[in-house]
């Protein structure tokens, strides 16, 4: 992988992915282009396939783009995964016998200022994977947010321990907050200075999935995913938290239930250590898999 592609993501798993996804002919569907780096993974063992990468970023398709250039095998397109079936039909791509949902951010979305997803870069309080949709920013939806709703959404979202200190205290100072760091400022102070880091990724977390509608977004491009393969096509899921992981693992196990998949993971596949000390954003990550029966 070049240095470019490095610095935009570091993909995770990706022997895993490749070992799970078994790419062959047909259409391979990248639900989250990203960098591209799991993209040309699977791009150097498709042979006679092609790849469709679907991202609702605009930076990440136009990284992807140049990144991808040297392949005559790849449509990119910007949109929201759920849309996936819509736009192989549209495209003429089917049989789809691969879909990838490496879900979550990137590392350039999360160091990148001016996108507001990170704690410990100054910006606005974006947040949006998609800023040219009509979706309103994180800062909208937090100064609109009663203390009950922004409760509810540090538990539920951040699964946040002081979340009813920290609801009360963003509630009070909600007219003053206007970029990551005043946000950061505020729950800092709810919490001892130990705790600090942990719940600051909670806390962002939680206004991360509000924004974007994450887990909705989960649960209905999952099931348009084992829509839209064909049988014996795989899905694999990388999550990188809990309750993205849940999401997965209820699909699959839902589609045994019916008879209509195989669960290839009985239990989620996790980096190794050589894996995380090479790229600590790996840590969380847990893949699962499943083949289409019918
Ligand atoms: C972890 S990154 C993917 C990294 C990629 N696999 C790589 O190797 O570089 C997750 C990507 O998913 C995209 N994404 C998240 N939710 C999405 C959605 N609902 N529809 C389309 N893209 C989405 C984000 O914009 C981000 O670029």
């Amino acid at each position: 992988m070049n240095q470019t592609a490095e610095v935009f993501h570091r993909p995770a798993l990706l022997h895993e992915t490749i070992e799970f996804l078994q790419p062959r002919s047909g259409t391979l569907v990248d639900c989250c282009i990203g960098g591209g780096g799991h993209a040309r993974a699977i791009l150097d063992v498709l042979g006679s396939g092609r790849l469709l990468g679907i991202d609702a970023d605009p930076e990440a398709i136009s990284f992807a783009r140049r990144q991808l250039r040297k392949y005559d095998n790849v449509e990119l397109v910007h949109s929201n995964y759920c849309r996936m079936a819509d736009i192989v039909e549209d495209l003429g791509f089917a049989p789809v016998t691969g879909v990838l949902m490496d879900l979550g951010v990137s590392l350039h979305q999360l160091r990148s200022p001016h996108r507001g997803f990170g704690y410990n870069v100054e910006g606005p309080l974006d947040m949006r994977l998609d800023p040219s949709a009509s979706l309103p920013p994180a800062l909208t939806l937090l100064r609109r947010a009663s203390v009950p709703r922004l409760r509810q959404w540090l538990r539920d979202f951040g699964q946040e321990p002081f979340a009813n200190r920290i609801a009360r205290r963003i509630n009070e100072h909600k007219h003053e907050i206007k970029t990551t760091k005043d946000l950061a400022d505020v729950v800092r102070r709810c919490v001892p200075a130990r705790r600090a880091r942990k719940t600051l990724a909670r806390v962002f977390q939680a206004f991360r999935i509000i924004t974007n509608c994450e887990l909705e977004n989960v649960q209905k491009g999952i099931q348009v995913a084992l829509d839209v393969l064909v049988p014996g096509g795989r899905l694999v899921v990388i999550a990188y938290h809990s309750l993205e992981d849940r999401l997965a693992k209820q699909a699959l196990r839902e589609g045994r239930n019916q008879g209509k998949v195989k669960v290839l993971t009985p239990k989620p596949v996790r980096p190794g250590i050589a894996e995380v000390l090479e790229n600590p954003q790996a840590r969380s990550a847990r893949l699962r898999a499943g083949e289409v029966l019918s």
